[in-house]
């Protein structure tokens, strides 16, 4: 096993070998930053819908130093936006107010991992620490969210989470609506009780499943209205939410033009990507590029979560229907549809099972204020990133549920030694390698076949295989692998490979991005260094 001390030796030791890259020579250096931020963690009441304020946690901030608008107020109880420039030296000062410890990560952005925000980093209330990076990222849609372990998903789903937006001026050759015909929207669903409060855990059923709510805030506000102009915008969307896949679509039917991943635009090899309705699993982002001046002046037009079979099914796993063939066809599958999604929903509603995935759910509602046309440009994206060449070493990784616990290679996250690595958690950084992962299918006994959001910190990659063949046919058409990726979803009995190429050394994590699943251990640590780090049995 490799400790932390022993990391930083054979990280230094190697320092002289590793080619690296002239930004991250600054970030370890002593130059001023650009840019200095503080950000609050503390409770807050909020207006989230008419009615009494709703008590929670929130993030607040502000500019110390250089440019005003490098963050952005935010509405509900979302955390202000931060908008940060490629190239640009950042300081942020974490400041906790909380009542229980926490710490930021930095969700896609490829920071030194002293800046990461890995739970051992975490600080207890009333205390505070400073992360230093610079914007390596290209532009794109990032966020910002708690990662002290085990309370992640109880400080999210209370408020803690922001968006990160990454600019770039070569951006403006692309031919995109400009920042004043940009909208965002943060994706999480609640349950709020009539008092306006919110609901978090009450059945083990939420552990196993992750929190699902019955309603969805948009930007922290209940029941987002957005007035638009009849012309072309970027909407950049994220699931901030911590268990609840999205089967994003139109009320009228037409179909998303994706132009981004959540990690920058596709290349002009990729194109523009349309779908008839997108599949977001949490904390994955797309950006689409939405003509509104296609539609009719006063047009009201909805963004919905689209109804599709509950694939956290309990029933289905309970009543020995494991096989893909048993949930998702004949009578299992018709079982599983019928109890999760439409007749135990309907029975049981708000009840003992609570809200299910695959619930069809108002998102957001859009009207097309009256005014002068414009249509779409022609998009300029830009040239495909030049390949990294391909090393020797491969990891694969198994995920799987059982006795109601989130495993990765049998492995879970070890609270007591929060820096372990396994020999088989470790990449060569300026390498590509492909991390393959599986998902248990659920045969074993006491296995519960579900889907997985897999994230990898510090690193974007590609998703070069996708088995399609166990994507339920009602999400399929949705899945959206082009592009970089920082997560990506794993269906039960599916295999998805990634090619990642590590470009800072350190301790990262992966980890499945179900936050209670995150919170249960289903995390663990992984090591980017040089080759001679990476122990044998590889290749
Ligand atoms: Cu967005 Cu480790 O998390
Ligand atoms: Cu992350
Ligand atoms: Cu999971």
């Amino acid at each position: 096993m490799w400790t932390r001390r022993n990391v930083l030796k054979t990280l230094a030791a190697a320092g002289g070998m590793l080619a690296t890259p002239a930004t991250l020579r600054q970030a370890i250096g002593a130059t001023a930053p650009d840019v200095i931020l503080r950000l609050v963690a503390a409770p807050a009441e909020m207006a989230i819908r008419s009615g009494s304020e709703t008590r929670g946690l929130r993030y607040t901030g502000e500019v110390l130093r250089g440019r005003g608008d490098a963050i952005r107020p935010s509405v509900g109880n979302l955390g202000p936006t931060l908008e940060l420039r490629r190239g640009e030296r950042v300081r942020i000062e974490v400041v906790n107010r909380t009542g229980d410890p926490t710490v930021i990560h930095w969700h896609g952005m490829i920071v030194p991992d002293s800046a990461d925000g890995h739970p051992h980093q975490a600080v207890g209330s009333g205390g505070r620490y400073t992360a230093e990076f610079i914007v390596r990222n290209p532009a794109g849609t990032y966020l910002y969210h708690p990662h002290p372990h085990r309370i992640t998903g109880r400080q999210t789903y209370y408020g803690l989470a922001g968006l990160l937006i990454v600019r770039d001026a070569r951006e403006q050759d692309v031919g995109l609506p400009a920042p004043e015909h940009e909208l965002a929207l943060v994706l999480q669903d609640r349950r709020i009780g009539a008092d306006n409060q919110f609901v978090f855990k009450r059945t083990m059923m939420d552990d196993m499943n992750g929190v699902l709510g019955d309603r969805v805030l948009v930007n922290g506000i209940d029941d987002a209205a957005f007035k638009v102009a009849p012309r072309p915008y970027r909407l950049r969307i994220a699931n901030v939410s911590n268990a609840r896949i999205y089967k994003l679509a139109w009320s009228d039917g037409r179909p998303l033009r994706a132009i981004a991943s959540g990690s920058g635009l596709f290349s002009r090899a990729e194109g523009v990507q349309e779908r008839p309705y997108l599949t977001l699993f949490p904390f994955e982002r797309v950006e689409l590029l939405e003509d509104f001046g296609a539609r009719r002046d006063g047009a009201e037009i909805a963004l919905v979560s689209g109804e599709f079979a509950d694939v956290d099914d309990m029933m289905g796993s309970m009543m020995g229907q494991q096989s893909e063939s048993g949930r998702r066809g004949g009578m299992g599958g018709m079982m599983g549809g019928m109890m999760s999604g439409g007749m135990m929903g309907g029975m049981m509603g708000g009840g003992m099972m609570g809200p299910s995935q695959g619930a069809k759910l108002h998102v957001a509602r859009f009207t097309v204020s009256p005014g002068p046309r414009s249509r779409a440009r022609a998009l300029a994206l830009p040239e495909p990133e030049p390949r990294v060449r391909e090393g020797k070493y491969e990891l694969r990784t198994e995920l799987a549920f059982r006795h109601m616990r989130g495993f990765l290679n049998g492995r879970r996250f070890d609270a007591e030694d929060m820096m372990a690595v396994a020999d088989d958690e470790r990449l060569p950084v300026g390498e590509a390698s492909v991390w393959t992962f599986d998902n248990d299918g659920g045969g074993a006994p006491m296995a519960h076949p579900m889907p997985h959001p897999v994230h990898i910190h510090g690193v974007r990659f590609r998703v070069i295989e996708h088995s399609s063949g166990s994507v339920p046919a009602d999400l399929r058409d949705g899945m959206m692998d082009a592009g970089f990726k920082d997560t990506f979803g794993i269906f039960p009995g599916e295999r998805v490979r990634v090619l990642v190429t590590p470009g800072v050394p350190g301790l990262f994590m992966y980890h499945c991005h179900n936050l209670e699943h995150e919170d249960g251990g289903m995390m663990r640590n992984c090591m980017f260094g040089p080759a001679s780090m990476i122990g044998q049995g590889h290749g």
